[in-house]
């Protein structure tokens, strides 16, 4: 039996972010893992709440891998095939944490690295919005040893190997979420998966995390490829998980930190229109979009982050009325997201401050949640948030939240 403590790397803003953690289920130990396991509620609610343009959402993320290398993976691009692929999607920072914490959260508070980071239980999620709409929710981390376990690890129990990890799971990241028992139940393993597939209890949005041998991580694109088809192909006949859904198979950044973060997104399931099977779609998008769609879908409010701006697939965009816009080469030109900007979780804060969500915003109707507003009302922080699809990064920082 092994913990996985070897991993854990400390950095100034862990230890203050530890202070407001929610940490119940953080102990990696064995035997702590299995009197935990023991209790742990699982929780598989459903909901049938209709969306303009898919019913059902689930978002499937891979690890460091570039855009070229992915693309000319056989069972990626079988997949592509079978859908829309995203030719123009970015990662927005470096490395994984980073970027499982944006795609649920619309930012990623200047964080540049993979410690064991607990985010304010005051920063909202899109788990908060779903559920203002009664849309059902839930994660599924393969290996994840049982239901709400937030600890920084689970290793192989046999083989030592690094399997579960906490850096690749987005909703535990966000004490607002750690702090509820209902919630920690929904942030389940994949043996959940199937069990929940079988019982026709799947939820509306999921976010499913393979393992680091599964995911490429560890291993290859190769590997993270035949994986996620061996996993999606019999999903693409089922009527239990096809019922008007969307799947998005992407990365969370690209290997190549010297390069821009582009990154392969494959979009597919029966909810695509037939016409865009083997089709492209060269529009820009990065982790944001993913938010921006749901929220687009299904009439949510917003964070009043860089969710607010970000492009909805355009494909769903037909069905919601969203204006797509396009990215000026002059500012890709000196974009390359690959460096986070500062803030609360850089491993050097120099200015660790938690941005209000920007309460004015306002995209084709879609307001910032009231609760967000009440929340944040009275905050004297600054915000940096902005209706654009042209979010900061390293280079070209929020004001204030550069290094200089
Ligand atoms: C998955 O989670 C369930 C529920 O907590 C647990 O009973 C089971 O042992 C876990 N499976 C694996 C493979 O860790
Ligand atoms: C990850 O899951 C795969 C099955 O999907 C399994 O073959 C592999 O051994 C797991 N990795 C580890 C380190 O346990
Ligand atoms: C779901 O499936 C599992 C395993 O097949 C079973 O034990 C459980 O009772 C089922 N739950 C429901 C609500 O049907
Ligand atoms: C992945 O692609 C290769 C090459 O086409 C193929 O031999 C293999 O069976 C595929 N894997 C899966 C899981 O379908
Ligand atoms: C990001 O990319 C730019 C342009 O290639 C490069 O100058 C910079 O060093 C890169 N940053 C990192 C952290 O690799
Ligand atoms: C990483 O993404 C950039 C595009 O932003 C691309 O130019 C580069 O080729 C990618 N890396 C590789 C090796 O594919
Ligand atoms: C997808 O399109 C390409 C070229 O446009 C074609 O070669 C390929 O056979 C198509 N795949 C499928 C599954 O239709
Ligand atoms: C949210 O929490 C952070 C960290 O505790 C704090 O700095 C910030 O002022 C809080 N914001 C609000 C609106 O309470």
């Amino acid at each position: 039996m092994r913990a996985s403590t070897a991993l854990f790397t400390a950095s100034a803003a862990t230890v203050v972010a530890a202070q407001s953690a929610s940490t119940y289920y953080t102990a990696t130990g064995a035997a702590d893992v299995a009197a935990a396991a023991a209790t742990a509620l699982t929780l598989s609610p459903t909901s049938n709440v209709k969306g303009k343009a898919f019913d059902r959402i689930a978002i499937i993320w891979l690890e460091n891998t570039d855009y070229t290398l992915a693309s000319g993976d056989p069972n990626l691009s079988w997949l592509a095939e079978k859908g829309i692929k995203l030719t123009n999607n970015f990662a927005v920072t470096h490395p994984s944490e980073p970027n499982y914490a944006a795609a649920i959260g619309g930012d990623y508070f200047g964080m540049n690295n993979d410690a064991f980071n607990f985010i304010d239980k005051n920063v909202s999620t899109v788990i908060d919005l779903l559920e203002e709409k009664g849309i059902s929710w839930g994660e599924y981390q393969e290996d994840q040893p049982y239901s709400g376990f937030e600890g920084f690890a689970w290793v192989n129990q046999k083989t030592g190997a690094n399997d579960y990890v906490r850096k690749h799971n987005p909703a535990v990241l966000y004490d607002d979420n750690t702090i509820n028992f209902e919630r920690l139940a929904k942030i389940k393993n994949l043996t959940m998966f199937q069990q929940d597939l079988e019982n026709d209890t799947l939820p509306q949005w999921m976010f499913i995390t393979p393992n680091m041998t599964s995911d490429g991580h560890d291993t290859s694109v190769t590997v993270a490829g035949a994986w996620t088809r061996k996993f999606v192909e019999p999903l693409l006949n089922d009527k239990r998980f096809m019922k008007n859904t969307l799947v998005l198979i992407t990365f969370d950044e690209n290997s190549t930190y010297s390069l821009k973060n582009k990154i392969v997104g494959i979009l597919l399931g029966d909810a695509v229109p037939q016409k865009l099977v083997n089709t492209t779609d060269n529009h820009f998008y990065n982790h944001y979009s993913s938010i921006a769609t749901v929220e687009a879908n299904w009439g949510l409010s917003t964070l009043g982050r860089w969710d607010v701006g970000a492009n909805v697939y355009d494909w769903v965009s037909k069905y919601t009325g969203d204006e797509l816009r396009d990215y000026s080469a002059s500012a890709m030109a000196k974009h390359w997201y690959n460096q986070s900007y500062d803030g609360v979780f850089n491993s050097a804060p120099h200015y660790p401050v938690y941005p209000k969500p920007n309460l004015c915003l306002e995209r084709h109707g879609r307001k910032v949640q009231e609760n967000i507003k009440k929340t944040w009302r009275g905050s004297k922080n600054p915000t940096y948030y902005l209706d654009t699809i042209e979010v900061n990064d390293h280079s070209n920082p929020p004001f204030r939240y550069g290094f200089n």
